[in-house]
């Protein structure tokens, strides 16, 4: 079995979660359901403001990135943390909001933005809008004319590195839809010079997601640099740069300890490059904050042997966690209670899809009918992608229950 640093079995072969033992979790209750462990989140994220405090510019803010995990009392940590938030769509603006975060809290990212949420944003009077294109520069520029308030904007660049990442979740190369090339930069110093309306502020990268080396990232702060020196030539005052966020986690073995080296060697890659920058630094964290924090809790409904293997088919499959079909991404399995004897089984959903699968070829301790297990560092991109095909139920979502707590 997999050696990790956040589960374990104790003496009685019951797991633990973060010391935390599990086994009243058989008592009944909703299920599937995604648990979060807050008082994991609430640490993570003031690591994350120690660790960059020391990394340069004249202050460092950080906008969690609200599609990783909406739910409201993680929410509510980042917002008692002096955490602000970034939001991709209309939907994600209106919930920051409700969530009580204030508009100069507030970032707005992605590519599609419609002109109904562009004018969200410029009525919000929120932070920043990054900009993805010269013609949604030239939509925001039409729109602060109509409503005729002004909005300030950051240019999210694409620094053309290959990022060693799954290549539906890296975003820093031509190749990606994402970002600016450094040509765009005339076209768009002369969009915001002829509206007064619009001001510049800085400029935005994020090169993908999960990395677990910062090779790609220490490239992309060194062409960063080199435009922010070719910018200020043209005349532009940098006042903001935004670093996007990405840093991975270890979903195999939950090794925390590598991952604050990680956070480490990324605050000091940046201050190599930005340490005596004088403007603020921002950053766009998800996964690495919240995504050890949660667990899927599904029951086992039936094992099955075709001649060939075993099954283990769940009451919860890819309707309820995308990620291992849609990037093959590997999530840990723990039966609630171990057993002495190991098995290889493939972990299935309910869903009509052979595609429907959390785990292929896994070995497990011996798993029977009715089981409950737990799919492991489900707390980013999990429910938030989760979605109700073939009309399941969407999942439950709740802390860590009262009786469970330490
Ligand atoms: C623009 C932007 N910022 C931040 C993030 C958060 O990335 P991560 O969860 O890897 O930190 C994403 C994720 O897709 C993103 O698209």
């Amino acid at each position: 079995m997999v050696k990790s640093q956040i589960f374990n079995y104790n003496q009685d072969g019951f797991l633990c979660w973060n010391g935390q033992d599990l086994r009243a979790l058989s008592a009944k209750y909703d299920r599937p359901i995604y648990l979060y462990d807050l008082n994991f989140v609430k640490n993570r994220v003031q690591l994350y403001k120690k660790s960059l405090s020391t990394c340069g510019g004249t202050r460092q803010n950080i906008f969690y990135a609200l599609k990783a995990n909406h739910y409201s009392p993680i929410l509510q940590i980042f917002k008692n943390e002096g955490v602000g938030i970034d939001v991709v769509s209309g939907g994600e603006l209106e919930l920051a909001m409700k969530e009580g975060f204030r508009p100069e809290q507030i970032i707005f990212s992605g590519v599609g933005k419609t002109a109904q949420e562009i004018k969200a944003a410029i009525n919000a009077q929120i932070r920043q809008i990054n900009v993805e294109s010269s013609s949604e520069l030239k939509r925001i520029s039409s729109m602060t004319k109509d409503l005729n308030k002004s909005i300030e904007v950051v240019f999210r660049l694409n620094p053309d590195v290959d990022v060693k990442t799954h290549p539906y979740i890296a975003t820093g190369f031509r190749d990606n839809k994402f970002g600016m090339n450094v040509e765009s930069l005339p076209e768009l110093i002369q969009i915001v010079s002829e509206n007064e309306l619009l001001k510049f502020k800085g400029f935005s990268i994020h090169i993908g997601s999960q990395l677990l080396e910062l090779g790609d990232f220490a490239e992309a702060l060194r062409k960063l640099k080199s435009i922010v020196a070719q910018a200020s030539g043209l005349g532009l005052k940098i006042e903001r740069l935004d670093l996007g966020g990405g840093l991975g986690i270890d979903y195999h073995s939950q090794n925390i300890q590598e991952e604050s080296r990680l956070l480490q060697e990324y605050s000091a890659l940046i201050k190599n490059e930005f340490g005596d920058f004088s403007g603020e630094l921002q950053f766009e964290p998800g996964r690495w904050l919240v995504g050890h924090a949660g667990v899927l809790v599904a029951q086992v409904q039936y094992l099955k042997n075709n001649g060939f293997k075993d099954f283990v088919i769940l009451d919860s499959g890819m309707n309820h966690l995308m990620r291992p079909t849609l990037y093959s991404a590997h999530h840990s399995i723990w039966p609630l209670k171990s057993r002495p004897t190991m098995k290889t089984y493939d972990f299935v959903g309910p869903i009509c899809e052979s595609g429907d699968f959390l785990a292929k070829a896994r070995n497990c301790s011996q798993i029977q009918e009715n089981d409950i297990v737990l799919i492991a560092d489900v707390g980013a991109y999990g429910y938030t992608m989760s979605n109700s095909y073939n009309l399941h139920s969407l999942p439950q979502q709740s802390e860590l229950p009262e009786f469970l707590r330490p």
